[in-house]
């Protein structure tokens, strides 16, 4: 149902697009690169962006200090439903700087054959998405001035570094962050036309390993056979990680990871999701993940093992005959069900300091870590949100899975007790945490006026 009150902001959100992708625009040229040091600055700044225009709405909002970058907490009205909206301020690095068209912290907006984007970094991650939010708070208050709910703003600058100051940042304001829901704009649309409430999203657990064989680089000539070379060790650790099946083999890493449910399979099925052509999007013809199970089940259901990067050796121009002495990878598992990310930690490190040779030390740093987090859709917001959402796409909203990781799913659970409603606009071709990402036009437009039907509905009833 379309409200009198609803259809004035819709209006009002209308009219001041080309205002919001000016303001949105502004956030973009931040350059918060949350891990690398050198653009702690530009954190900060960011995080200042967003007090000042939370301020120019109304919301009562403070940057919040933390030992790395800070968070940005904003409260406005004191009555209704107590929602408490999340999203994050920081974005990944842009390297290989090279691949990108333009200067990513020059945004545009430009003419693609599927429509108007807007392209640079953190576009869709999650700056644009989180704007959708804040844009639909404007127009709410600039048509009724005031909002129609109570609202908690919670803007973090670690997500894309895995959130170290989160954990002990929500237990010393749980009072100040409670909330009845959490809402959180980080995730994406089922297909172009089809909105979607993320419902599980799977754990991450990084780690880093550096095999370390002889005291200096060596000639390859003058040592090669005699010596180790650590980088044919660490392929052959990265090789024993997978079975012929795609299994990983990490001893006890399939503890805690259910099967789907006949009812949750079925439900997936009906969607009618374009395998093959989600594959043909990136270059790809067949999936190559588990045995027997389905693409999307291997997105939304199954942990993986992959390797994000692997460096050792001479890999510049040209050619240098040396022998390494060390060679690194980052490899980073993805998880499901109760998978608990400390026991695959230890279990996978016990594996690799097994499969050294001789004269070879391993040095594990350890990143991230945070389980997999399943929603309870049983708060009546959840059917709320999935009817205003439909009532603004060209299709209904569907309930699905997430591929990617957002901790603070879980912990809002954990540490504050509150259930959290992922709901995102980005789209698979996006391409964020690539070069050239870009945020459909359609996505911020109709993502706001999406918001504005939510907070009327959840406002409502
Ligand atoms: N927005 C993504 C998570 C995401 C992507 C959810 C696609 C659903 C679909 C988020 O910002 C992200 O990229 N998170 C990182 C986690 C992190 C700890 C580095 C991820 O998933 O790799
Ligand atoms: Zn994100």
């Amino acid at each position: 149902m379309t409200t009198d009150r609803l259809s004035a902001v819709l209006e009002h959100i209308d009219n001041d697009l080309p205002a919001a992708i000016e303001r949105l625009k502004d956030l973009l040229r931040i350059k918060s690169i949350s891990t690398d040091p050198a653009f702690a600055g530009d954190c900060d700044s960011a995080a200042d962006w967003l007090v000042k225009d939370l301020q120019s709405i109304g919301f009562e909002t403070s940057k919040r200090d933390t030992p790395g970058h800070p968070m940005v907490v904003g409260h406005a009205g004191d009555s209704g439903r107590h929602l408490l909206f999340y999203g994050h301020y920081d974005v990944q690095p842009v390297d290989p700087l090279n691949l990108w068209d333009n200067d990513p912290f020059d945004p545009q907006v430009e003419d693609t054959p599927k429509g108007k984007v807007i392209r640079g970094r953190g576009t869709a991650d999650d700056k644009g998405q989180l704007m959708t939010f804040v844009e639909a708070c404007r127009a709410w208050k600039a048509v009724h001035g005031t909002l129609p709910t109570r609202l908690t703003m919670f803007f973090e600058g670690e997500e894309e570094s895995g959130s170290p100051s989160l954990i002990p940042f929500l237990k010393e304001n749980s009072e100040e962050l409670d909330a009845d829901i959490a809402l959180i704009c980080d995730t994406g649309l089922f297909d172009d036309e089809t909105p979607a409430i993320t419902t599980m999203l799977r754990g991450l657990l990084g780690e880093e390993i550096v095999i370390k064989g002889p005291d200096m680089d060596l000639h390859s000539g003058m040592y090669g056979g005699p010596a180790i070379n650590p980088i044919r060790v660490l392929a052959r650790v990265i090789a024993a990680l997978h079975d012929d099946t795609g299994r990983v083999t990490v001893p006890g890493f399939y503890d805690g990871v259910p099967e789907l449910s006949d009812e949750l399979r079925a439900q997936w099925e009906a969607l009618g999701f374009d395998a093959e052509g989600f594959l043909a999007d990136v270059g790809l013809s067949e999936p190559a993940g588990e045995a027997g199970r389905s693409v999307l089940e291997m997105i939304w259901a199954r942990p993986t093992c992959e390797v994000n990067g692997i460096t050792g050796g001479y890999t510049g121009d040209g050619f240098k005959t040396v022998l390494p002495s060390e060679a690194r990878a980052k490899i980073s598992f993805r998880l499901v069900g109760s998978q608990d990310p400390h026991k695959i930690r230890e279990s996978f490190r016990e594996m690799v300091r097994a499969l050294l040779p001789g004269d070879c030390t391993v040095e594990f740093h350890g990143h991230g870590s945070s389980p997999a987090s399943v929603m309870a859709t049983s708060d009546p917001a959840f059917e709320i949100a999935r009817q205003a959402l439909s009532l603004e796409w060209p299709r209904p909203a569907a309930f699905v899975g997430g591929g990617g990781s957002i901790p603070i799913a879980g912990y809002f659970k954990s540490i504050l007790g509150l259930d959290s409603m992922l709901i995102g606009f980005g789209r698979d071709d996006d391409l964020i945490h690539s070069p050239n990402e870009k945020y459909s036009m359609d996505s911020f437009h109709r993502g706001m006026r999406s918001w504005a039907r939510i907070l009327d509905a959840l406002s409502a009833d």
